[in-house]
């Protein structure tokens, strides 16, 4: 790799306050091994898996991200989600959401001289109805996700040199032909990577036109349990159809992330799949 290189480190899904405690521990041996010169983090699940609160989107950046991306779950702490989104610049929704909102879904940071933005959207595709709200939440209705980023990135065109983006849907199919239709858009998409499922997938490659992309990064999260949650909780919820609280799991803390490295001209030219663990748990 050459010294124009660009490196951008995107993390899975942080997963519940004992996640968010270990990041720290778990970043600064990856940072030390990767040395990324932007990170890009998925805070949705951090608080009790649910939402995020502004003690640990502090946190969060104190362990090393730069930008911390979110998803659907943003909204189920209503309260927490207006006073953070209306503060920090740097912590995004999906720009799909109303204009009303609170929040933005894209900021521009500088990586090494270069103007980078980072793109937060969400996919529609099984994704609409878990954000419709009951009769007394805001609605959060998602509008279409290649209209939005037709919208953001033309509006923002020359204020950029390459735009990166965190797709947080549910369905593969929807991810991979953003992805390309992004990679074949001319709008200088150098990284596309998929958020949500907490699951992550071994597909991590360069499309035709050098955008790096993956269908899902996976999650920042208690190894044992279901998606971050516990077993037992899923199973209730998913075999016996009963309505249980939803608990973070217990067990090591695992990291899903994936590095993608841009050349000078910004064109993606690697993507490599990371993993990171904290110490077993006492
Ligand atoms: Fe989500």
């Amino acid at each position: 790799m050459s010294s124009g290189d660009v490196k951008i480190l995107a993390v899975g899904d942080v997963v519940g306050e004992r996640a968010v405690h270990d990041l720290s521990f778990i970043l600064s041996a990856v940072k030390k091994k990767y040395s990324p010169d932007l990170v890009v983090v998925n805070g949705e699940n951090a608080a009790g898996g649910r939402g995020l609160t502004t003690p640990l989107a502090r946190e969060i950046f104190s362990a090393g991200a730069d930008v911390i991306t979110t998803g659907n779950h943003i909204w189920d702490r209503e309260r927490d989600a207006a006073e953070l989104l209306g503060s920090a610049a740097n912590v995004l929704r999906p720009a799909n959401y109303p204009d009303g909102d609170p929040g933005v879904g894209h900021t521009v940071v500088d990586v090494c001289g270069r103007r980078i933005l980072v793109l937060n959207i969400s996919g529609v595709v099984y994704m609409s109805k878990e954000t419709a709200g009951g009769d007394d939440m805001p609605s959060h209705a998602l509008s279409g996700l290649y209209e939005t980023a037709e919208r953001v990135l033309s509006h923002m065109r020359g204020r950029y040199d390459a735009a990166v983006v965190d797709i947080h849907a549910e369905a593969t199919g929807e991810k991979l032909c953003f992805a390309r239709w992004l990679d074949g858009g001319g709008f200088g998409v150098a990284a596309v990577w998929g958020t949500h499922t907490h699951i992550p997938t071994s597909d991590a490659c360069v499309l035709p036109n050098g955008t790096g992309y993956v269908t899902d990064l996976g999650m920042t999260g208690p190894r044992d349990g279901v998606l971050g949650i516990r077993a037992e909780n899923i199973l209730a919820f998913s075999k016996d159809k009963k309505h249980v609280k939803f608990e973070v799991a217990d067990g090591k803390t695992v990291l899903d992330a994936v590095l993608f490295t841009l050349d000078g001209d910004l064109k993606c030219v690697e993507v490599k799949r990371v993993r990171g663990a904290a110490p077993d748990p006492a």
